[in-house]
């Protein structure tokens, strides 16, 4: 609760690691998806296109796979769009952009390509 008696917006970290290997780490509303964290919180390397609409995949992140078994699984047009990536596909690679954020995922590491465009 803020002093305002408004209730403030439940959070979860994620750490957004750039490919030369620095770290930040990002308190992302809980509902929200990691593209918009990044995306909100200017991290370099999340560029989103489309805005979240599953059309782009510049928003494409190399998930830590610790947290892998923890996502929900990707859909089919996810899928498909992960075939257009500009840095290579990997097991772990996910559109940042269909993954919600919870309290299940706090910590969650996801890596950036080396580039989306
Ligand atoms: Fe375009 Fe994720 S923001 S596919």
């Amino acid at each position: 609760m803020s002093i305002f008696g408004r209730k403030e917006k439940e959070t979860a970290t994620v750490i957004y690691v750039s490919p030369a290997g620095d770290a930040r780490e990002i308190a992302v509303p809980v509902g929200d998806s990691v593209m918009e964290g990044a995306i909100k919180h200017g991290v370099n390397g999340i560029v989103a296109e489309c805005g979240g609409a599953c059309m782009c995949a510049t928003c494409h992140v190399y998930v830590d796979e610790t947290f892998l078994n923890r996502l929900d699984p990707m859909d089919a047009t996810e899928d498909e769009m992960l075939t257009c990536t500009v840095s290579p596909r990997r097991p772990n690679s996910r559109l940042s952009c269909q993954i919600r954020v919870t309290q299940e995922l706090a910590g969650l590491i996801v890596r950036l390509p080396e580039t989306q465009v």
